[in-house]
């Protein structure tokens, strides 16, 4: 853990300007500078960055962030690796918290085994090359495969003699300690005995993130239905399976410049995609994928597209990618390829060219993929359609974002002929499933169409977003700006009240709060700082450590058009907002009220019903009460917001 007062002196350090113009030729355009943005490609420049604010936005893809964020952009790194090529970058000399001495040993013990594994990598892979056993088994095997050399030396291919501890003696001989050796799995000990995991086997070494090699897996040469075809290395300390994605290191950069990011099944693909000059692919390496898996792609782009054999288990593997991806609130398309066929064999029996092509062409989304697989045996069953649009209905109602849910509903509309409005209506009575229990997925279980009863009326995701991000806005920009004069304790004196007292106490007094957590944090934190002088909320929340609050903060201060929103002031336009903030602020913090109060007499109009429906005659005449008064509140807002004269 570096420490708050180190990322605070990095992050002064870390002027935004000079960190992108490294990279970037930046021009002056008023307040702000211009240039071509590095993250997506394009002739005429929407990459802005605003020296007052400390940050970057593009318009054009929409990336956007304080310095740390461009570093972890630009160069693929994850948050504190950002930090240490910044603090390495201004020479300021990293403090980490102080760790306890288990914390230590842990570090200790993970540094060791990380050690040992780049020294048996470069063990193997100078047993390949230089040795003779290595070159007439190992390398004439990759050779013989097709994997050209430029390859096997990109992936640090190897191979471990066969024999029964060669490998593990020459490691103990240069000092490397059996403990760690073991550890890792490279070597098996037991009471009387040692002997090499991966004899006779040529080596694929697994690389972190930042090419650390932290595990491998080792491939038979013989077939022999009696061993397994490949041996991987032990879950250990540095080696998690299911947060480790073949290829992850080799691939990154590739990733972010296409913005997209391949995702197949073993070794050998990823290695015959990069031959073929596809080098934005990871491999799942044999383990079905996982949610940490997702998010380390989530990392790079939000583009997965999955491409696995066209035999059944490939399908089947896909089907089940497909909703996790989208779980995870990334766009997933499908590439099917010919039967028979892994993305290892099929880019060798191509050209690279028409490699590239086929894969242009058949990529598809995930739901004309699985329409087209199940139209097939549906076409003249209603049954059977019905559950194909369930199955679809079910892998949309997972998406988080509820304007790509929209546009598949569209699209899962047009082409299986349903209504979108029927759409719709499956898809919330599914959510509103998903939010109160653990969802299992699995074909047998899904609901059909039809079959779900009639849930509580939910509210959909988080209806007063864009009034909450005015306010957030606001305060970011005017906390402390002072916006009225009340009467002081004593008789005659007065007092101020700051934008961020008024708008957090009108809030608060109505018990008032956000759907979205993120947002509800930043109110938290706001509050929390009521009444510091020294709270800098632009600095605070744009440097904060949570990425999330820091991308929203971001996102709030470099909307392109909520600041162009021009304000009348008796009848004349005004064009700052600053000059008018005790007309604008209070209006505010009301359309945000109108807002909730809508949506709350939403909901209790829904329930109504339902209680009717149900003959709960009580309930109704509860629910109806609370709806009378609220529609008071109601009038009485729409009189507050139009007296004033603010258009
Ligand atoms: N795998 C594994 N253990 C096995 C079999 C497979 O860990 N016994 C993993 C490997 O990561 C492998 C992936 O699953 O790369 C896909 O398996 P498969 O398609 O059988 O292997 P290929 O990668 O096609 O390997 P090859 O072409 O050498 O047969
Ligand atoms: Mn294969």
């Amino acid at each position: 853990m570096i420490d708050q007062a180190t990322i605070d002196r990095i992050m002064d350090a870390a002027e935004i300007t000079e960190v992108v113009s490294e990279y970037v030729t930046l021009k002056k355009r008023g307040v702000n500078l211009l240039g071509l943005c590095p993250f997506h490609n394009e002739k005429t420049p929407s990459f802005t960055v605003s020296p007052a604010k400390g940050i970057f936005k593009c318009f054009g893809c929409g990336k956007g962030g304080n310095a740390v964020n461009f570093v972890m952009e630009h160069e693929s790194l994850s948050y504190p690796e950002a930090l240490k090529w910044l603090a390495a970058k201004y020479h300021i000399e990293i403090q980490e918290d102080e760790e306890t001495d288990e914390q230590k040993l842990l570090k200790d013990e993970r540094e060791s085994m990380m050690i040992v594994s780049a020294f048996a990598q470069k063990y193997f892979t100078q047993y390949l090359w230089n040795e003779d056993e290595g070159r007439a088994i190992g390398l004439s095997y990759f050779r013989e495969r097709g994997i050209r050399d430029d390859i096997i030396k990109k992936f640090d291919l190897g191979y471990c003699p066969d024999g029964k501890d060669l490998f593990t003696r020459q490691a103990q001989k240069q000092g490397y300690k059996i403990e760690f050796l073991e550890k890792t799995g490279l070597s098996i000990k037991r009471d009387d005995w040692v002997r090499d995991r991966f004899a006779g086997r040529v080596m694929f070494p697994i690389h972190s993130i930042s090419g650390r090699v932290i595990a491998f897996g080792g491939r038979v040469l013989k077939a022999d239905k009696n061993t397994a075809k490949y041996l991987n290395s032990p879950e250990s300390d540095i080696y998690h399976k299911s947060r480790v994605l073949y290829g992850i290191f080799q691939a990154k950069r590739e990733i972010t410049i296409k913005d997209k990011c391949y995702l197949v099944e073993g070794y050998t693909d990823v290695l015959s995609m990069h031959q073929s000059g596809i080098e934005n692919v990871v491999a799942s390496s044999g383990t079905s994928l996982t949610p940490d898996q997702i998010r380390l792609i989530k990392r790079f782009t939000p583009n997965v597209t999955i491409l696995y054999d066209g035999d059944a288990a490939g399908i089947k593997a896909s089907i089940r990618g497909i909703d996790l991806v989208l779980e995870e609130g990334l766009n997933v398309k499908v590439l099917l390829l010919p039967n028979g066929e892994d993305p290892d064999s099929f880019a060798r029996s191509l050209s690279s060219g028409q490699l590239h092509q086929y894969v242009q062409e058949h990529e598809t989304d995930f739901i004309r993929f699985k329409t087209q697989l199940l139209m097939k045996d549906t076409e003249n069953d209603p049954v059977e359609r019905a559950r194909l649009i369930n199955d679809i209905v079910r892998s949309i109602s997972v998406v988080p974002d509820s304007v790509t849910r929209t546009v598949y509903i569209q699209e899962c509309s047009r082409l299986m002929d349903v209504q979108e409005e029927v759409l719709f209506s499956e898809v919330r009575k599914l959510q509103s499933r998903q939010s109160g229990e653990v969802r299992k997925p699995g074909f047998a279980e899904r609901p059909r169409i039809g079959a779900t009863p009639v849930q509580q009326a939910k509210p959909e995701i988080n209806k007063c977003e864009v009034e909450e991000r005015e306010i957030i806005r606001i305060l970011l920009k005017y906390f402390h700006s002072e916006i009225f004069e009340v009467e002081g304790e004593q008789p005659g004196e007065t007092e101020s009240v700051s934008v961020g007292r008024f708008v957090l106490e009108e809030i608060e007094n109505d018990g008032l709060q956000s759907d979205n957590k993120l947002i509800s944090r930043m109110f938290d934190l706001f509050s929390q700082n009521l009444g510091n002088e020294s709270f800098k909320p632009i600095q605070f929340f744009i440097n904060h450590s949570d990425q999330q609050i820091s991308k929203l903060a971001v996102d709030m201060l470099a909307e392109k058009y909520t600041e162009s929103k021009r304000w009348k002031k008796g009848g004349a336009f005004v064009e700052s907002e600053e000059d008018i903030l005790d007309l604008i602020v209070p209006k505010i913090v009301q359309e945000y009220k109108m807002r909730k109060v809508k949506n709350m007499l939403h909901e209790l109009g829904q329930l109504i019903k339902q209680a009717s429906h149900s003959n709960e005659p009580e309930k109704v005449m509860e629910f109806q009460n609370q709806y009378i008064n609220l529609k008071k509140v109601e009038k009485n807002l729409s009189e507050q917001l139009g007296n004033r004269t603010i258009t």
